[in-house]
């Protein structure tokens, strides 16, 4: 059995971009600058979309100018449009992120368009990304339950990937975009999913914590056989067009319970929990991961 699973941090791009107060460039790039030194590999570290849609993004390219990029660590960026992907591409990311909602009503709450619509910029993105060498994935969001929508069948996220898989992509994240997935659900749905198209497209899960059944998840996850997990340090997170979204589950926390189960990450525990607080000091407030407050399992206290 492999027991390396591959943590894709969001932190810099699903954690803060809901925030109301606008966080400083240089700060986002000490943050990113700091991640980078975890030994994680895969970095989502910004998004290029409208600035009048998600403020906080306005500045994604100056951070990537900035940042002292880590050799061997692939910065990724969301897209949600061709227009993001080109800015993608001028700033030099590794790799880039289209996502479409299972949720028509969602889809267009996000991005403005039909999920048709969504499908087709999914193309003409991987297009360009195919042109500059640069890796595309794909998201399907809202894939285990919608706020506006409710229950999403299987069916049509079932649709979704055929058609990922038709347009060449060769990974896919499915999203619980607001925490509505159960374990059960999660065991179920991934282990068909792995079962149809396993062998041609890899998937990882993108889970939040919002109703506390983050890591369960990730847990249910692992026993379906999925090897990428998406997470954001100290938990911070939040979609901007999701009601009452609460964090990403904490990668810290996610960290702390794969290295308990035996698995490895190839991250460094305890500096990554160093950044948890570093992100706790740049946001001004307490944020959810519990492993920082806890320490490790295995850290003994004076008796
Ligand atoms: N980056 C920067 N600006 C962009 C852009 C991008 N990727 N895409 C469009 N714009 C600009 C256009 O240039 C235009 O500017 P102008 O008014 O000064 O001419 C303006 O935004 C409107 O363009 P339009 O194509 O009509 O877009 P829209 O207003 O319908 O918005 C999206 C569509 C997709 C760009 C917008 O909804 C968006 O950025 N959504 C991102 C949502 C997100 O990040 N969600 C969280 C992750 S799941
Ligand atoms: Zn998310």
């Amino acid at each position: 059995m492999n027991r390396e699973i591959s943590i894709r941090e969001v932190g810099t791009r699903d954690g803060i971009q809901s925030l109301g107060a606008f966080i400083d460039t240089p700060r986002k790039v000490e943050l990113l600058e700091a991640l980078g030194d975890t030994g994680l590999r895969r970095i989502e570290a910004t998004s290029f979309v409208n600035p009048r849609a998600v403020p906080q993004m306005a500045d994604a390219s100056e951070v990537m100018a900035h940042v002292r990029r880590r050799p061997g660590v692939s910065y990724e960026a969301l897209v949600p449009n061709v227009r993001g992907a080109q800015d993608a591409m001028a700033a030099r990311m590794d790799s880039v992120l289209v996502v479409l909602m299972a949720s028509e009503a969602f889809n267009r709450k996000n991005v403005r368009m039909s999920v048709d619509d969504s499908l087709a910029q999914s193309a003409s993105i991987k297009s360009v990304a195919d042109e500059a060498g640069v890796r595309c994935t794909g998201a399907i969001g809202t894939a285990f339950g919608c706020p506006y929508e409710g229950d999403i069948p299987e069916g049509r996220v079932f649709d979704l990937i055929e058609r990922f898989v038709d347009l060449g992509f060769d990974e896919l994240m499915l999203a619980d975009t607001t925490g509505m997935a159960n374990p059960l659900q999660i065991e179920h749905t991934l282990g068909t999913v792995l079962d149809r198209w396993g062998d041609r497209i890899a998937f990882g899960l993108h889970l939040h914590n919002t109703r506390g059944m983050g890591l369960a998840n990730v847990v249910a996850g692992l026993n379906a056989g999925v090897m990428t997990f998406d997470a954001s340090v100290a938990g911070i997170g939040g979609c901007p067009f999701a009601p009452q979204a609460a964090g990403n589950i904490s990668t810290e926390d996610t960290v702390h319970m794969l290295h308990e189960m035996g698995y490895a990450t190839g991250i460094d525990l305890e500096r990554l929990i160093e950044v948890a607080r570093l992100a706790q000091d740049i946001l001004g407030r307490e944020l959810p991961g519990q492993v920082m407050k806890a320490g490790p399992r295995w850290q003994l206290h004076a008796a």
